[in-house]
C-alpha cells in the first residue's frame, strides 16, 4: 500500500521557491549592469553574441539594472537568512550538511550511478552526498556572492571586503565566477529533478511524497 509521507517542511518550500525568482531577478538585473558599459566587461569577454544582446535589448539599461538589483539583494539576503537560521533551528540542516568522512568518495559514486556507470548507490538518509554537496555549496555560493557584491557596491566604505576578496577587481571576478555557478548548477539541478520525476517535484510543492510500504 502507499502512503504520504511528509519530506520538505512549509517554511523550506517556501524560501526555496521565494529563492528561484529572486535569483532569476538578480542574474537579469546583474545582466542589465554588465552589458550597460563596455568597459565594465571582464577582460574581453564577451559572453553573448551581439545579435543576441541587440534581440534581448540589454545595452545602456544601467540605472534600471542598479536599482532592481540594489533592491532585490535584501529580499534575497533576507530570504537567505531566514532560510539558514530555519534550517539550523529545526535540525534540518542535519540532512543537508555533509558530515561522513567518506562524502566526497559517496558523492562520486552516485555520479557514476547517475551515468549509470555503476549499479549500487551509497546509503544515504534525506539527500545523497552529491545532494548535500551541491546544497550546501550553494548556500555557500550565496553567501560569496553578498560579500563580494557589498565589496564591490561600497568599495570605500566596506574596503576591507574589497581587501578580504583580494581587492576590487578579483571582487567582481569572484562575483561573476559565482554567477555562472548558479546557471551551472540551475542546469543540473532541474535535470536531476526532471529525472527523479513527478513524485518528488511534488514534494517540494505539497511537502508530501508518496511512499510504497515493503
Ligand atoms: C525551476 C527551478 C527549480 C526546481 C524545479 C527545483 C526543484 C527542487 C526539488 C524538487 C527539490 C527537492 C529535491 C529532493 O527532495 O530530492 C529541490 C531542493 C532544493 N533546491 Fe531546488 N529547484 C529549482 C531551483 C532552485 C534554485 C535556483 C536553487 C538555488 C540556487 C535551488 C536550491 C535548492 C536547494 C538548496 C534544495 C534543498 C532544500 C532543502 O531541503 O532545504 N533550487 N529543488
Amino acid at each position: 500500500m502507499a502512503k504520504l509521507k511528509l519530506k520538505h517542511l512549509r517554511a523550506v518550500r517556501w524560501f526555496h521557491w521565494i529563492n528561484f525568482p529572486l535569483l532569476a531577478l538578480m542574474i537579469w538585473s546583474g545582466v542589465l549592469i554588465y552589458w550597460a558599459y563596455s568597459p565594465y566587461h571582464i577582460g574581453s569577454f564577451h559572453f553573448f553574441p551581439q545579435w543576441f544582446v541587440s534581440a534581448l535589448g540589454i545595452n545602456n539599461r544601467l540605472a534600471e539594472g542598479m536599482a532592481l538589483h540594489f533592491t532585490l539583494m535584501w529580499l534575497f539576503v533576507a530570504n537567505g537568512i531566514a532560510y539558514v537560521a530555519y534550517t539550523i533551528l529545526s535540525g534540518e540542516w542535519r540532512y543537508l550538511v555533509p558530515r561522513s568522512p567518506r562524502a566526497f568518495r559517496d558523492a562520486w559514486q552516485v555520479v557514476l550511478h547517475d551515468l549509470h556507470l555503476r549499479r549500487e548507490m551509497p546509503a544515504q538518509e534525506k539527500y545523497n552526498a552529491a545532494q548535500q554537496l551541491a546544497y550546501t555549496g550553494i548556500v555557500l555560493m550565496g553567501a560569496g556572492s553578498v560579500l563580494s557584491g557589498l565589496a564591490i557596491y561600497k568599495p570605500a566604505q566596506l574596503w576591507w571586503l574589497a581587501a578580504l576578496c583580494g581587492g576590487y577587481t578579483s571582487a567582481r571576478l569572484i562575483h561573476f565566477v559565482l554567477t555562472i555557478g548558479y546557471v551551472l548548477f540551475f542546469l543540473v539541478h532541474v535535470a536531476q529533478v526532471a529525472m527523479a520525476g513527478w513524485n518528488n517535484f511534488r514534494s517540494m510543492i505539497a511537502g508530501y511524497e508518496l511512499v510504497r510500504d515493503e
